[in-house]
């Protein structure tokens, strides 16, 4: 028997879980900051409510209609459909692409860790801008402190998902999901009493579209760029963990009765609120203390703890961020691997202890070289495309294997299986809401991904 979640709410907080990660806490506010601001978050919130969410109602459908692993679920589909049986690619794409990104989560979760450790033991206080820069270089310099984390981080992340479905991935998500809610809202508060709120807010919801998509050289030529556009579209894709099957696969263990529809909404408010919430936890407190929003991925690993070093109660508060955003690492690293996990155990019997260790030992040994780019490896000894090996893992992963995923669902939930066949699976209760999933995953979700990357590749 295929597993199965206890009930929905379960399902939603698992998909939450997989869903609320580095991408809201790290990711969100330092490329928003790298990008500029209001504009650029506008810009992502349109990708979730158009592209994500369409896409995300195809793959808990597609899932929940086959009971299997992504790639038997799209091979399977696909054969019921007379299509070719390559589709089962996307699968596949889906499983490396679960690799990659893991293989640099579990670095930076690994610092989450290690600065959760400094956080309480009180290393922050006093901290400068000079400071707090040395000490996060010293930590990601150190290839033994980096690894260490790393390999810790990997073993958390195995231990639950060997455990399986319920007695596992259920368990943690049961309890971590709430508690992270509460850690955030508590954080915001703070930031509301001690930062520079009214301006976090207004970097967060001033809209400049000028600022975010024109580029200016030397010669004062205007030009306009995509990469903005690129980046919150693979950015939607990355924070709702869409293209590469895992919310396909927790939608496989879905209850049957439960409505995708209304769940769907659930995950996608409570990411946007988490991501939206960070913005406001840690935006507050970069301007109060004089930073720069564009620090780039050591944003809040440099910025927050000069803040916690310096305030009444930073012990308490940086160890609870801290703890924050390794909880909300693990939620999600449990969902990357659960794919290929799922798929060795239906198909070479393996038991899961065993497909686990088989997975989270090949995502570590990939990911020794993500954290190797900070120290051994980096971008000037060895590089790909211009990028370290780290950058280039996210880079690849986020702005063109998700979105390329993400496209090949719709268009094959779109214009390979039936109507009918999602019809019947979602039972939306709402025709006109049928009727506009519809069209975003038949046109929008499609023509929108390749519009973007189109033009990045410089063919239109
Ligand atoms: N959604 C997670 C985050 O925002 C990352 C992730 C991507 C997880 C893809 C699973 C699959 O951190």
């Amino acid at each position: 028997m295929h597993n199965q979640w206890s009930n929905r709410l379960v399902f939603v907080l698992a998909a939450a879980g997989s869903a609320v990660g580095l991408g809201n806490i790290w990711k969100f506010p330092y490329i928003t900051g790298e990008y500029g601001g209001g504009a650029f978050v506008l810009v992502y919130l349109a990708c979730i409510a158009l592209i994500g969410l369409p896409v995300m109602m195809a793959e808990i459908l597609l899932g929940r209609r086959m009971r299997l692993s992504p790639i038997n679920a799209m091979a399977k589909a696909a054969s019921e459909a007379s299509a070719p049986g390559g589709w089962a690619l996307v699968g596949w794409m889906g499983v490396l692409t679960g690799f990659l990104i893991l293989s640099f989560y579990s670095v930076v979760a690994g610092w989450a860790i290690a600065y959760t450790v400094q956080a309480a033991s009180g290393d922050f206080a006093g901290l400068t801008g000079e400071s707090s820069g040395a000490a996060f270089g010293a930590l990601v310099g150190s290839p033994e402190q980096v690894l260490l984390w790393h390999t810790v981080f990997m073993l958390m992340t195995g231990v639950v998902v060997a455990k399986g479905v319920r007695g596992g991935l259920e368990r943690l998500v049961s309890w971590l999901m709430p508690m992270l809610f509460a850690m955030l809202v508590f954080l915001v508060g703070y930031a509301v009493a001690e930062g520079d709120f009214a301006r976090g807010v207004r970097y967060l919801f001033n809209v400049n579209f000028d600022a975010v998509f024109w580029q200016t050289n030397a010669e004062g030529v205007r030009t306009f760029t995509v990469e903005p556009l690129l980046a919150a579209m693979g950015h939607a894709f990355f924070t709702l963990s869409l293209g590469m099957g895992a919310i396909m696969v927790y939608g496989s263990y879905m209850p049957k009765q439960a409505s995708i529809g209304s769940s769907v909404l659930m995950i996608g408010v409570a990411d946007t609120l988490v991501a939206l919430l960070a913005g406001l936890a840690i935006f507050p407190l970069v301007f109060a203390n004089g930073l720069e929003p564009s620090a780039g991925p050591g944003l809040v690993f440099v910025s927050l703890p000069i803040a916690f070093g310096n305030m009444t109660g930073g012990v308490v508060f940086g160890t609870l961020f801290f703890l924050l955003l390794v909880f909300a690492a693990w939620t999600s690293a449990i969902s990357l691997i659960e794919p290929a996990v799922a798929w060795l155990v239906e198909n070479q019997n393996f038991s899961r202890h065993k497909a686990t260790a088989w997975v989270a030992g090949i995502a570590w040994l990939l990911g020794i070289s993500s954290g190797l780019s900070f120290n051994i490896l980096p971008a000037d000894t060895f590089s790909i495309a211009g990028m370290s090996i780290f950058d280039f893992k996210d880079y690849l992963t986020s702005n063109i294997l998700l979105p390329l995923g993400g496209m090949l669902i719709a268009l094959f939930v779109g214009w390979v299986v039936s109507r009918q066949f999602s019809e019947s699976e979602l039972s939306l209760r709402n025709p006109a809401v049928f009727s506009a999933w519809w069209f975003a995953i038949r046109y929008i979700a499609p023509t929108g991904v390749a519009l973007v990357m189109l033009h990045k590749l410089g063919w239109l």
